[in-house]
């Protein structure tokens, strides 16, 4: 069974990228035996036009992604562009894609809504996330529900594409555990770089307890009874507590007496508890740049072998042989 997810380079990793995808791509690796994990940075240049902040993102995103526990020994892990057949099997797909599917892509027509222009690379952004998930043949794709629908846009395309051309890919799945399927930010919109309502991963102490104090809550007086599964503080504790602290929480905010502050300080103290492993592997390898840049050489070095193997046979399968 193959694992495969990537995440982009486009600002600093949040706790949503952690428990949406991250997490779950740590833990997969310990069960299956094949996982593909890799940086999206042609993706991120639909957004992000300094090429100094791309690199600085890219390497942030690779210290993060290893800091998360990747084990690098049972991980492929690389940067897309180190494997640029995936453009060509962007190609290759786009001659199966009806313009209508990407006219109704939500997260296209968001970006439009957010002021972003109308470009080429952004309307097809789909097609090659389909790419980079075929390209390798991936059975199973952790990710967080934003991203179901290129999910769904990929299954069709494969489908469009074997229909037309014979068997070339395999039909892959999302992997979208609904407790973590949305992490809301500190606003409580979804926890997003383009919202600014993240708590980062890899943020200094003073950030990290000035987004965690910074989590808007409404003005009920500390003596008041409060539904906890209506506040924001609630809700990002019980993703990252135990059952257990999670419900004793919910308990103090049911009977009254518990401030938000206090909820926030306690959020604070298990954000740190939880992310302090996290935070020890990323202490290393920021000071092995080395040991990163070596693990992504392999990486790209074992994924561009999957990578032939999958364009040889979509090109033959059109008549490009
Ligand atoms: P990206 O870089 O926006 O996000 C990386 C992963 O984090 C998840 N995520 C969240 N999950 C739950 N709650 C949130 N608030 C939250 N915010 C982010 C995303 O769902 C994602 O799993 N298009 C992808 C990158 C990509 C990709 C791929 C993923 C390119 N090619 C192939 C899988 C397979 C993206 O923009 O993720």
């Amino acid at each position: 069974m193959r694992i495969l997810t990537g995440i982009q380079p486009s600002g600093r990793l949040h706790l949503g990228n952690y428990l949406g995808a991250m997490r779950q791509c740590v833990e997969l690796q310990k069960k299956a035996d094949d996982c593909f994990y890799f940086i999206a940075d042609y993706h991120a240049l639909t957004t992000v036009s300094d090429p100094q902040a791309l690199r600085d993102s890219i390497h942030g995103v690779a210290l993060d992604f290893l800091s998360a526990g990747l084990d690098p020994e049972k991980v492929v892990f690389f940067r897309q562009s180190d494997v640029p057949e995936v453009q060509e099997l962007s190609w290759l797909l786009s001659i199966v894609t009806p313009m209508a599917r990407l006219e109704l892509a939500h997260s296209y027509k968001d970006k439009l809504a957010h002021g972003k222009e109308a470009t080429h690379a952004l309307f097809t952004y789909p097609v090659l996330m389909a790419a980079d998930i075929l390209l390798y043949q991936s059975d199973l794709v952790p990710v967080g529900k934003d991203q179901k629908q290129h999910l769904e846009i990929t299954r069709d395309l494969a489908a469009k594409f074997n229909q037309k051309f014979g068997e070339v890919f395999k039909m892959p799945d999302g992997y979208i555990p609904d407790s973590v399927a949305t992490v809301p930010g500190t606003d409580g919109q979804k926890m997003s770089k383009s919202y600014g309502n993240t708590i980062p991963l890899a943020g200094t102490p003073k950030e990290i307890k000035k987004a965690i104090m910074g989590i808007v809550t409404d003005s009920a007086p500390v003596e008041a009874k409060k539904d906890p599964e209506t506040n924001n503080v609630y809700k990002i504790y019980k993703l990252l507590a135990t059952p257990e602290q999670a419900a004793e929480m919910a308990e103090r905010f049911r009977a009254g007496g518990y401030g938000y502050g206090d909820a926030k300080k306690e959020l604070l103290r298990v954000y740190e508890e939880v992310l302090a492993p996290f935070r020890e592997r990323r202490a290393h390898f920021e000071a092995h740049p080395d040991e990163v840049r070596d693990i992504l050489a392999s990486g790209a070095a074992k994924a561009r072998v999957e990578a032939r193997r999958t364009l040889g046979a979509a090109r033959r399968a059109v008549g490009l042989d």
